[in-house]
């Protein structure tokens, strides 16, 4: 075998260490699947000095100067593995520029400035692949970008951020404290280098829009459409949660009615009979309907050194193969004229878990349910556990009660809260959730 793709690795942090792991692992097997070598020409980092967990080819150079690894002639593929979207931003155009195919994990660099990279991409007659900047390991990309092509996608329902997963199983299933299990998903490099991407819904609401895209060839922006983080939830509401036959996730879902896109990340109560419900850890999940396939489900692990590694090493195969410049013309990322548009959110529909922290005394109830049944918002459970009456200073207790609605409508519970938030009985903020049966 005498070809030779030269590789340039911008960054060697957790997926890029897996990169040159998985590379060096079995060269043989890598050579023979890409018919060609992988010379790693350059590594570049921002710390020199920084220890490294992998060791690096011989005559590999290893630099902070982006700008001369992307632009040497004697490099063909820039793998971006930096993060973020400044210097990922300036070195990926770049390349691009200077007719180097790219291979990225970014998708805070797709879902902000893709028009802009992929035109910079067909400009140059060059292919970018990106299968690691959604769902880590799991080949959605390659799922919906290729093999789904004869259906109309009618819904996509998934778990997108591997951090805020792990945390919200661990808080659910051993109790941890918030703080603490963030701290562990950071040492096992499932966060993002800023952590508010992935516990706000930043994170898996960037990987929304680039399938939502690829889905629907429809442009959307993260400001859009509902999101919102786990930053915000309590262990009480997962053991309510619990209680009422639910698991609480992150639910990122976009669904075709009529010519409208219903869009959202939020945590979501969903029945621990779906497979969602029950998928746990930094694992991620994926379940799309399609008018021709039907039901498919596709989960596995969504963040971490090894499986994010996994689909870039798959996109630089598919670039020595040539399938990526096949496939990366084709892909409609930048084609916005399907005729759909973002539903309004307050037209969304579907049915709340809503708690309040109650003052414990005579017609506070009724308050409430006076307020939701002017809305017309029907309930379908409420639970409130017997307490003490007065709390250690004599004062009447603050008491939890929680609400389950039937359908209703984003606005009419927008209208509601406006109206229980003048209520004195009722504690401020409360808990409000989308139920997903
Ligand atoms: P990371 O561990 O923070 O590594 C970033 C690397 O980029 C480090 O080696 C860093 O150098 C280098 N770097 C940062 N700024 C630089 C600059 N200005 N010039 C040169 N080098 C610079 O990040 P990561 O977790 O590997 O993530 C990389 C990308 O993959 C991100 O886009 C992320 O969203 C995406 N991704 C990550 C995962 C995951 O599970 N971690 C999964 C899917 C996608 P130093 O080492 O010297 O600091
Ligand atoms: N921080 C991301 C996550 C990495 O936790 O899912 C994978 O994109």
């Amino acid at each position: 075998m005498s070809k030779t793709i030269r590789v340039a690795v911008l960054g060697l942090g957790t997926v890029g260490s897996g990169i040159i792991r998985i590379l060096q692992d079995d060269p043989e097997m890598i050579a023979r699947r890409a018919g060609c070598q992988f010379d790693i020409r350059y590594v570049v980092v921002r710390d020199l000095q920084k220890k490294r967990t992998v060791s690096l080819p011989s005559g590999t150079v290893m630099t902070s100067d982006w700008h001369q690894a992307v632009t040497d002639p004697n490099v063909d593929v820039v793998v971006e593995v930096i993060g973020g979207i400044t210097t990922a931003k300036d070195a990926v155009l770049a390349a691009l520029k200077a007719r180097k195919h790219v291979v990225t994990a970014n998708k805070a660099l797709l879902a902000t400035f893709g028009d802009e990279v992929f035109d910079a991409a067909k400009a140059s007659g060059v292919s970018i692949a990106f299968e690691a900047a959604v769902a880590g390991g799991i080949p959605i990309i390659a799922t919906v970008g290729n093999s789904l092509t004869g259906n109309r996608v009618e819904s996509i329902e998934a778990i997108l951020n591997g951090t805020s997963n792990f945390i919200l199983s661990e808080m659910a299933n051993k109790k941890r404290a918030y703080s603490d299990v963030l701290a562990e998903a950071q040492r096992l490099g499932y966060a993002e280098a800023d952590p508010a991407m992935d516990s706000d819904g930043t994170d898996a609401a960037q990987k929304l829009t680039l399938l939502t895209r690829l889905a629907y060839g429809k442009k959307v922006e993260v400001k859009e459409f509902l999101r919102q983080g786990i930053n915000t939830l309590e262990l009480a509401d997962m053991l309510y949660a619990d209680e009422l036959g639910y698991r609480v996730k992150l639910l990122a879902m976009t669904r075709l009615v009529g010519k409208q896109l219903e869009m959202h990340v939020e945590p979501t109560l969903i029945r621990r009979s779906r497979a969602i419900a029950r998928t746990d850890g930094a694992i991620n999940i994926v379940e799309l309907h399609g008018n021709a396939v039907g039901r498919l489900i596709v989960s596995g692990p969504g963040a971490g050194e090894m499986p994010t590694a996994s689909a870039v090493v798959a996109d630089l195969i598919d670039m020595a193969i040539g399938r990526a410049q096949l496939t990366f013309p084709r892909l409609e990322l930048w084609n916005s004229d399907s005729g759909l548009s973002v539903m309004p959110a307050e037209e969304i529909e579907r049915r709340y878990y809503l708690r309040f922290t109650v003052e414990d005394r005579p017609h506070v109830i009724a308050d409430i349910t006076d307020i939701l049944g002017r809305q017309e918002i029907s309930l379908s459970s409420v639970i409130q556990h017997e307490s003490p009456e007065r709390d250690a200073s004599g004062a009447s207790a603050a008491v939890p009660l929680v609400i389950m609605t039937h359908r209703t409508s984003e606005g009419r519970i927008r209208a509601a809260e406006a109206e229980l938030a003048k209520l004195g009985s009722v504690r401020r903020p409360h808990i409000r959730m989308p139920v997903a049966d």
